[in-house]
């Protein structure tokens, strides 16, 4: 069986379709988000999550909203105005995740290549574009899959943090997809999935979508890497991330730096799978990235009957962490296995 599908688009009803990540494992309902705040909110509050489901997300958030603006007026300064503002407020709705910018700029070179064609030409280059997006990102996360693949061999046992799988991209994801691509291929593989509190993204979608799709998944809690590890039962690290810097450093789901710096410890090799579009060149190094932080029930109260802190207790959660760029063995990509300094 394979996982869900993450999103698509319903241009008839002029739709982002989404599957609302956060009533998994249980249920699954899909959104039909058709105006830009929902599109937003639905970024903001993870029901849609991971670096390059965001990014489709927004471009095909953005088409729709143009497409609804260019119906109710035929003026070009508005569209661009329009255009303009409505990729400025997507942009704000997660700050860490490069791929929402990546892609609002994609569609923003696409809008530049055809702005002075008709509107109707515009919003179909825009359609398209977006679509692009969407189905580039299927291929690219089955390249990095094929990339890491080579890396695996049968009865390997790999621990994986936080979602960076299907459910975090279009198909296959970034750092599941050498796993579903190995599994294709009949290696079988023992998966360690940390539960990644406070979201619980590896236990509700990672442990999730490997169990649906056949892959011996074990779910263990964040604190007990070491105790695996130290039992020699983890051969390789994989994990997404949502920012690369130039020099390397590299920002993912808080906890995978702690994970980088056992990795080290037991000499297991640590390896970041990601599209060649979340290495932000503009940003130098990890101290640049923004990291966002998310409101203090994520650890007080959710997920609980009743809330696990004392009420009114200060509380820090930031929601990704900067792996340094000397703890990572080699980025998984597209093009292959690269590492710092970069060519791109
Ligand atoms: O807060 P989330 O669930 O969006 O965090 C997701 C991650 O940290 C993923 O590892 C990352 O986005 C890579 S997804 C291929």
């Amino acid at each position: 069986m394979h996982p869900p599908q993450t999103l698509y688009l319903d241009n008839p009803n002029s739709a982002v379709v989404i599957l609302d990540q956060t009533l998994l494992p249980h249920t699954i309902k899909y959104l039909h988000l058709t105006t830009i705040s929902q599109v937003w909110t639905a970024i903001k509050d993870l029901q849609v999550r991971g670096a390059p489901a965001i990014g489709v997300t927004a471009a095909l958030g953005l088409y729709i909203h143009m497409k609804t603006h260019a119906a109710n007026s035929a003026d070009p300064a508005a569209f661009a105005q329009e255009f303009k503002s409505a990729s400025a407020y997507l942009s704000t709705a997660r700050p860490t995740a490069v791929n929402l910018d990546w892609a609002l700029n994609q569609m923003y070179i696409c809008y530049q290549a055809n702005k002075h064609s008709p509107i109707t030409e515009i919003i179909n280059s825009l359609h398209q574009a977006a679509q692009d997006i969407q189905t580039n990102d299927t291929k690219i996360c089955r390249r990095i899959g094929q990339h890491g693949a080579a890396l695996l061999k049968h009865d390997m046992g790999i621990l994986t943090h936080c979602n960076a799988g299907a459910l975090a991209a279009t198909k296959y994801g970034t750092a599941l997809a050498p796993i579903y691509i190995a599994h294709e291929q009949g290696i079988n593989l023992r998966v360690y999935a940390d539960e990644t509190r406070p979201v619980l993204q590896g236990a509700r979608l990672t442990a999730f979508e490997l169990h649906q799709a056949n892959i011996d998944v074990t779910l263990i809690c964040d604190n007990m890497a070491a105790t695996v590890m130290s039992k020699g039962l983890i051969d390789a690290v994989f994990v997404g991330c949502d920012r690369v810097a130039a020099n390397g450093d590299t920002a993912n789901k808080v906890g995978t730096h702690g994970v980088a710096i056992l990795a080290k410890h037991f000499n297991i090799p640590f390896y970041v799978c990601a599209p060649l579009s979340t290495i932000d060149m503009s940003t130098k190094t990890g101290t640049e990235i923004i990291i966002e932080e998310r409101e203090p029930a994520e650890i007080t109260s959710l997920w609980y009957t009743s809330p696990m802190a004392p009420k009114g207790v200060k509380v820090y959660n930031p929601s990704f962490d900067v792996t340094t760029a000397s703890l990572i063995t080699g980025f998984i990509t597209e093009i292959g296995i690269i590492k710092p300094p970069f060519n791109l």
